[in-house]
């Protein structure tokens, strides 16, 4: 059933990205050619699907927000080319790919990345069907989440803490800012969008803090364990850069069973949930399978 609907949900959000990039073809074409590369390289959409499967659970239909979707997803690659940089991570592959500055050159993917970050904004602002209001409070919480308030923040602890160690407690802070502001953005927008109770719109903030912090969890143990064939990225870059992460600061089985515990409370979260919470269940249970 999680296999359907996240392929579902790929074909969609695949087929509005190419409609909204390609409305863009009047723009300088190496803009657009470095912008389109790590849009269209891959990657597994999940933003926009747990914003989607966000409205589903609360009773609406997650596809009629494809703008919002989009616009997040448009967000998180952006996020990405700049964490390749050499100035950043330094890496070389990307989604199975070289990285957009290995391809473009570091001065246009830093702006493929800035045209990707601003392109969300007008995509998400035309999304039909919302109210104003609505429209506003969600595209605002988008925006802290994606800021120094959320991700890019998260990104400067990251950097600052290269080569030195830290308390779990910090940590712990880094691994939600840096990830887990924009899942956050996307389950609390959906659910706010798709018309959540308070009750149901704090579940999903619980639901949300949880499976980010697992996510970026499981991404430091793949770092470790993983295969840069099926995960596209390579293996062994935070020891490379001397990042502080789960393995490094904890065992690998300990990082395993900190994964375990905190995708269990994710789902304890999503309590007050019937049925219609079941794929934002699965999805937080894959995440412990996960091998890219
Ligand atoms: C990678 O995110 C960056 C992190 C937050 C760890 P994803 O694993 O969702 O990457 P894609 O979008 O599938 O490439
Ligand atoms: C980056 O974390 C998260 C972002 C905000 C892009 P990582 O640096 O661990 O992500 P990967 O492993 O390169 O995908
Ligand atoms: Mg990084
Ligand atoms: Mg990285
Ligand atoms: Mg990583």
């Amino acid at each position: 059933m999680l296999k359907e609907y996240c392929q579902q949900k790929v074909v969609l959000i695949n087929a509005a990205l190419k409609k909204f990039v390609f409305a863009q073809n009047h723009i300088p074409a190496a803009i657009y050619e470095a912008m389109s590369y790590s849009l269209f390289a891959g990657g597994k959409r999940l933003r926009p699907i747990l914003l989607m499967a966000a409205a589903d659970a609360v009773g609406s239909r997650g596809d009629k927000f494809i703008n919002m979707a989009c616009g997040l997803e448009m967000i998180h690659t952006y996020s990405l080319i700049h964490d390749d940089l050499p100035a950043m991570d330094n890496d070389d592959y990307r989604r199975g790919k070289l990285t957009n500055h290995k391809v473009f050159g570091e001065a246009m993917a830093i702006l493929a990345g800035d045209g990707l970050l601003t392109l969300a904004f007008e995509v998400m602002l035309n999304q039909p069907d919302v109210k104003e209001k609505n429209l506003l409070l969600t595209i605002h919480e988008i925006a802290v989440s994606a800021g120094a308030r959320g991700m890019v923040g998260g990104q400067a602890l990251d950097l600052m803490s290269e080569g030195r160690t830290i308390d779990v407690e910090t940590l712990r802070r880094m691994h939600e800012a840096k990830t887990g502001a924009l899942f956050g953005a996307a389950l609390r927008c959906g659910g706010l969008l798709g018309g959540a109770t308070d009750e149901q719109l704090a579940a999903l903030t619980v639901y949300a803090q949880k499976f980010g912090l697992a996510f970026q969890i499981t991404d430091d143990i793949l770092d470790v364990t993983g295969q840069q064939s099926v995960m596209g990225k390579p293996v062994g870059s935070d020891e490379k850069n001397h990042k502080a992460t789960y393995v490094s600061l904890y065992s690998l089985s300990q990082a395993k069973s900190m994964a375990e515990d905190t995708v269990k409370e994710a789902c304890e979260a999503l309590n007050v949930f019937d049925r219609k919470a079941d794929i934002l269940r699965s999805l937080a249970l894959q995440l412990l399978e996960r091998s890219c």
